[in-house]
Order: structure tokens, then sequence, then C-alpha cells
């Protein structure tokens, strides 16, 4: 179960037009949340190949293009898609409650039980 205060409130819906990215800031962690077709998602903002914002790349469907050196990254799970990227980005759950988009950060080890 996902704890109440590891729910964090990141932007509005109508902050991300469909088909983008926005980057947001908690405490250290940037992340990178996405608008693809009304459905909204969460990843890391920081490509795993090298020190780049994801969120300064472009989306193709449900796929980001790291700015750097196009490295694609599969949105909904972070895998790899396309090189030089070969390790999978961290994704996070999000909720969307009266079109405000929450995003869970905390103990990843426990979201699955
Ligand atoms: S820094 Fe993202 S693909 Fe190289």
């Amino acid at each position: 179960m996902i704890k109440a205060d590891e729910w964090h409130l990141v932007a509005s819906t109508e902050d991300i037009d469909e088909e983008d990215v926005i980057q947001v800031r908690l405490d250290d962690l940037l992340l990178a949340i996405y608008n693809l077709d009304g459905e909204f998602y969460a990843t890391s903002d920081i490509c795993t190949h090298e020190n780049t914002c994801l969120s300064e790349g472009i989306v193709v469907g449900d796929i980001i293009e790291c700015p750097r050196h196009q490295g694609r990254f599969h949105i909904p799970t972070g895998e790899p898609k396309g090189a030089p990227a070969s390790v999978p980005i961290p994704t996070y759950p999000v909720k969307v409650i009266d079109n405000k988009i929450y995003v869970a950060v905390g103990d990843s080890s426990e979201w699955n039980n």
C-alpha cells in the first residue's frame, strides 16, 4: 500500500499538453510528468545514460527521446527502447483527483504490498 504521505501534488492536468512532458522537482528528486492522451505518467527526469533532463526531450507516442544522444525510453515502464539507453529509468505511481496530479515517491519496496 502507498501511504498517504507518499503522494505529492505535482501539477494540474491543464499544465501539460497532450504528448508533452514537464519537469517537477520534489526535494532532490527531479521528475518528468507526461500526458499521453489524457493519461498521466511520472518517471525520473534524469537519463540513465548520462546526466541529461529527459523533460527537455520529445515525446513520441509512449516514448521519451533524450535530447542528448536520442536514447529512448518507454514512458509507462521506464524500459530502454533505443541505444544508447540501456538502463531503465525509475517510474512512479500517479493518480489524478479533481484535475490535480499526484505522484507517489517513497519506499518503492512497499508499493506492491
Ligand atoms: S544522455 Fe540520454 S541518451 Fe545519452
